[in-house]
């Protein structure tokens, strides 16, 4: 048995190795972190150069620069390869449906423009289909039940959740179940979408991706027979789109993002970092969004944007901006920590007030106001906001003693005990 467990460890690890490079380019947590912000103040320092060479693409580090091509995300640029490539293969969905797989991050121009406004509608404005009074009875409900909560973990599941029932109306857990899909399915989906296509010819890998294409059918079949109930009008093969569409938000998008920043506000309450560390600092309904807003700063989830350019950047008043083709990064993790925009403390944690985050530098954590910004913003800082408050009626420790350790933009999986 021992020998076993060792032989499937070693074949682990050599599987494991020639990912390693896409893992460090896409793993969102720590690329820019540890290679790119190092990489680019030892070589640039205070000098602001436009634009770096790193992880085989030219890297847009200034804010106006990125800013600008933020805003105009247009059809003279295609999305990365692994972007375009998570859905892991067509699918058949229905008899009469087949969904390609390219799904809301890695939509082309055209189609983008026309499912885009389904999910905005939705997530925001007048129109949204979830409302505060239910995401904070979730929080609530959820929180009331639990004695240990394993982070990131458990606000993974208690996102997908909310994204299922608040905003696509599934019925939990009969047409859906959180745990599932965030026990293996969700990384998983992630994992493999980053391997190159060679992989997919052995064996096991050809089964583990035919595994998440039969699961991504199943999802998108319950999300879709949900959506039906809801917009009986709206046809068939859109509903299915949609679908497709509200799957990655919750496989990726939010999905993963909630649960990451929740962890990331409990590690810097309990680390009292910066100004949580103030004797008379206590977590309550006027501070919390500043608090989960500056964590986003400092910590963000998505901290790079990669594409690729198929034709030059054009200024809006028509003059060319830059003839760079081929993969461009938009560096949202060092703009975040940025002195230029924070002020000499951008590396610290500091409660800013609200103003700071309500011009678009603050928003950059959500992918600025482009046509390819976060439509769940809202929807997330609720989620986040009725966790907290929720967690702040109970007492709270994390297990152990020390501290939580933090990791490139992240922290390591940790546990916090709930009296
Ligand atoms: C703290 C939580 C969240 C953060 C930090 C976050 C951040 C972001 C960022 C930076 C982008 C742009 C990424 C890119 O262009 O490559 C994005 C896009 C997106 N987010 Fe979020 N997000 C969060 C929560 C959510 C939630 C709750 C949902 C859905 C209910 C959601 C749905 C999406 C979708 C669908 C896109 C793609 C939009 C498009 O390409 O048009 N996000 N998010």
């Amino acid at each position: 048995m021992g020998r076993l467990r060792k032989a499937c460890g070693v074949a682990w690890v050599a599987l494991c190795i020639p990912l390693l490079p896409y893992t460090v380019y896409f793993y969102e947590l720590t690329a820019w972190k540890l290679f790119g912000e190092e990489f680019y103040r030892a070589r640039y320092g205070p000098s602001r150069e436009p634009v770096i060479e790193i992880f085989g693409g030219k890297a847009f580090i200034r804010f106006s620069d990125v800013q600008a091509r933020l805003s105009d995300m247009d059809e003279a640029a295609r999305r990365g390869d692994i972007v375009r490539r998570n859905w892991l293969g067509p699918a058949m969905l229905a008899s009469d449906v087949f969904v390609d797989g390219v799904f809301a991050l890695g939509l082309d121009y055209s189609n983008h423009t026309s499912f885009r406004p389904w999910m905005d509608s939705t997530l925001w404005g007048v129109h949204k289909k979830w409302s505060r009074a239910g995401v904070e009875e979730a929080a609530e409900k959820f929180i009331s039940g639990k004695k240990h909560l394993s982070l990131p973990k458990d606000f993974k599941e208690f996102g997908v959740q909310i994204i299922a029932t608040n905003w696509l109306g599934l019925r939990v857990p009969e047409e859906f179940d959180a745990a599932e899909f965030t026990g293996f399915f969700q990384d998983f989906r992630l994992q493999l979408g980053m391997a190159p296509e060679w992989m997919f010819q052995i064996p096991g890998m050809a089964y583990l991706s035919g595994w998440i294409q039969d699961r991504n059918a199943k999802y998108v079949k319950a999300i879709s027979d949900a959506l039906a109930r809801h917009h009986p009008h709206t046809p068939p093969e859109h509903i299915m789109r949609f679908s497709a569409n509200a799957l990655d938000a919750m496989a990726t998008a939010g999905g993963l993002s909630i649960g990451e920043i929740g962890a990331r506000v409990v590690a810097a309450l309990w680390d009292k970092i910066g100004d949580l560390g103030a004797e008379d600092f206590r977590l309550n309904s006027t501070n919390v969004d500043n608090v989960i807003l500056e964590t986003i700063r400092l910590f963000p989830a998505v901290t790079n944007i990669a594409y690729e350019r198929l034709r030059p950047f054009v200024n809006s008043d028509g003059t060319v901006a830059s003839d760079v083709l081929g993969r461009e990064i938009l560096a949202i993790g060092p703009i975040l920590h940025d002195p230029e925009l924070w002020g000499l403390d951008a590396m610290e944690f500091r409660l800013r007030g609200q103003s700071a985050y309500e011009a678009e530098r603050g928003f950059l954590a959500f992918g600025g106001h482009g046509n390819r910004s976060c439509p769940g913003a809202d929807l997330a800082l609720e989620t986040l906001r009725a966790l907290f408050l929720a967690l702040e009626k109970r007492s709270w420790k994390v297990k152990g003693t020390g501290n939580v350790s933090f990791w490139g933009y992240g922290t390591f999986p940790f546990t916090i005990e709930l009296q």
